[in-house]
């Protein structure tokens, strides 16, 4: 299949990763160069750990990058495709722009697929002449490791894209799970609410950096804490899905917390930053809390 894929993130350069391991040919674009630079380097990166760890040869890791192509132009990229999977940055009126745009590039049997953590896959629909072939393909980070694909069905999403995209994503050795289209979907809508508490904990005192995410770990068995975790997913991302949820289901419990927006407005936003709840130094595997949260 013909599969294009917006933003080199660390979502998109996952999920061209996934679709050219099974043999898909992918189309990776980015409006920026040194994103999609980075993006294959990443992509090279997780191939070769998994050569170290016998999943799949050295000639697999070849024809997995031999199916990847690289472009800046995006009307270009989409010009073959039979599905499109969007994850570029978690802003409404950028997806908007991108779905209008790709509408009008992409051939029309194209599935419009979005990797969006909350955004209504509905409102993203309404902004193109296809509302029935767009759906949510939301991947979990790391894109590779991660088994789950939460399928969004958005109002006029029909059964039979539906079932395409559940059967893909079977295929790429994912499991889909298919849900409806309000807010944060499922996946965020709990997990988010959660680490917005941790912060607010964090916030008011109650306990320190390492004090929540050791609890959360050792109390609850996850396998990293609420806080190292949004870090890992992007404090931006965070607090774009808290909005998303706060706006959405008008509920004042889902407010962000001020922590967070401060994070963000001082550009702390975690591993892809270098600093958000932990420091994070170039090949170091020690967790250290940042300067700000252990004075
Ligand atoms: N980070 C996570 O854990 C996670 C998990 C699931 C879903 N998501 C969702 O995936 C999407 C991407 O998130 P990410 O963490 O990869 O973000 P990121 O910041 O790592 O990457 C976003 C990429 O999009 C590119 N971009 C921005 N505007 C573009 C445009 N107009 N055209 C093409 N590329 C453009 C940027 O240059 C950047 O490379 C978001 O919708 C996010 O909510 C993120």
């Amino acid at each position: 299949m013909n599969i294009s894929v917006i933003g080199a993130g660390q979502m998109g350069n996952g999920i061209a990763h996934v679709f050219a391991q099974s043999g898909h040919s992918v189309t990776l674009i980015d409006i920026a160069q040194a994103g999609l630079d980075k993006g294959m380097a990443t992509i090279g990166k997780n191939l070769d750990r998994q050569v170290a760890k016998g999943s799949i040869t050295e000639e697999q890791k070849a024809a997995t990058l031999k199916n990847i192509t690289t472009t800046t132009d995006m009307a270009a990229g989409v010009k073959q495709a039979e599905l499109v999977v969007e994850a570029a940055t978690e802003n409404v009126d950028l997806k908007l722009k991108i779905f209008r745009d790709l509408d009008a590039n992409a051939p029309a049997a194209c599935i419009l697929a979005t990797n969006t953590s909350s955004i209504s896959i509905t409102r993203i629909a309404a902004a193109t002449k296809r509302p029935g072939q767009v759906i949510g393909m939301h991947f979990m980070n790391p894109v590779p490791v991660m088994k789950l694909v939460e399928v969004i069905r958005g109002y006029d999403t029909t059964d039979a894209v539906t079932a395409t995209v559940v059967e893909l994503s079977s295929a790429i050795g994912k499991v889909p799970v298919a849900v409806n289209d309000y807010a944060g979907f499922v996946a965020n809508r709990i997990l988010m609410p959660m680490i917005n508490e941790a912060i607010q904990t964090l916030f008011q005192g109650v306990g320190g950096v390492a004090e929540i995410d050791t609890i959360m770990k050792l109390g609850m068995a996850h396998p990293m804490g609420p806080l190292q975790l949004a870090d890992f997913i992007g404090l931006d991302t965070c607090l774009a899905i808290m909005r998303v949820l706060h706006e959405g289901l008008g509920e004042a419990k889902y407010a962000p917390c001020p922590l967070l927006v401060q994070m963000v407005t001082a550009g702390k936003l975690g591993v892809k930053s270098g600093e958000g709840f932990y420091v994070y130094t170039q090949g170091s595997k020690d967790l250290v809390v940042a300067p700000v949260f252990s004075k």
